[in-house]
């Protein structure tokens, strides 16, 4: 079954060995309509919070992407998903509360536009980040903003015909970083430097000021269709990423 399926169901006792990071993406458009099911799933919290947006849109994409992260989470860990809770760190990244008996199963979580992007793994900090592609970005200015020299010397390297496909190739592998780490902007966005390049395997090319802390985490890009980039950032370089969104979860996780 699609998890973009309105009935989808993982099944239970999902497998997460060391060494695999598990992709999820999430198909919006087909899954948001089931609103009414996913608040079943929701705390009352995170009920709370649905009903603050201001569009239906965005309150049924948030209802929708927080309920398939339980159910995900609740399938791993073979627990009810209602029943899981979360703590926020000190920027608000939200990570499994040691109660549920399994913090070591750690997640993050994206969405942008029509996607959502769930990426799990045990035993390693991770982040993962989608953006849509918008003309109506001013990415020059962004560009000069936010991005470290090496960057901003790559980026003008580049053929001029997708300016702005690379400016959000170069900002999704960057926030994948920053949500790995949980930092949010405090963690300054001059003090890395990320490529921006199609072929190159490594994305995080250097730190600063600890040059040693480039070596500890890897970014890959995440291939997500047209009209999008996205990026996955996990600590270490021995992890496998297993994508998750063409429905062959059965025959290649279930125990
Ligand atoms: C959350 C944050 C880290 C990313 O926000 P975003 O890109 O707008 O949103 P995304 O959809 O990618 O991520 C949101 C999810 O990340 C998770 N999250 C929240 N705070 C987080 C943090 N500090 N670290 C990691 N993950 C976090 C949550 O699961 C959240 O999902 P929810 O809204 O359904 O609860 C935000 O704090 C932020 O401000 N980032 C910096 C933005 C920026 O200027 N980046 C420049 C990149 S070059």
């Amino acid at each position: 079954m699609h998890i973009s399926d309105a009935n989808f169901e993982p099944g239970s006792e999902m497998i997460m060995p060391d060494g695999e990071v598990h992709l999820w993406r999430l198909d919006l458009d087909k899954v948001a309509v089931a609103e009414s099911r996913w608040r079943t799933v929701l705390s009352q919290d995170e009920i709370t919070r649905a009903d603050r947006f201001k569009f239906a849109r965005d309150r049924q994409n948030f209802t929708a992407t927080r309920a398939l992260l339980r159910i995900l989470l609740g399938s791993y860990l073979t627990r009810n998903p209602q029943q899981l809770s979360f703590t926020y760190g000190q920027n608000g990244k939200p990570s499994l509360d040691p109660s549920n008996g399994a913090a070591e199963v750690q997640f993050n979580v994206s969405h942008s536009g029509a996607r959502a992007l769930i990426a799990i793994a045990r035993g390693r900090p991770l982040g993962v980040d989608i953006e849509q592609i918008r003309e109506n970005v001013d990415c020059e200015s962004l560009t000069r903003r936010y991005f470290s020299r090496c960057e901003q010397d790559a980026l003008s390297a580049l053929e001029a015909s997708e300016p702005c496909k690379a400016f959000f190739r170069c900002w999704t592998r960057k926030e994948s970083y920053l949500k790995a780490r949980g930092a949010g902007l405090a963690l300054p966005l001059h003090a890395f430097d990320v490529s921006v390049s199609l072929a190159e395997k490594n994305l995080l090319l250097a730190t600063r000021p600890d040059a040693g802390e480039a070596a500890l985490w890897s970014i890959c890009a995440i291939e997500v269709g047209e009209g999008y980039e996205a990026a996955l950032c996990c600590k270490g370089r021995d992890w496998v990423l297993k994508s998750r969104w063409t429905g062959d979860f059965t025959q290649s996780t279930r125990r």
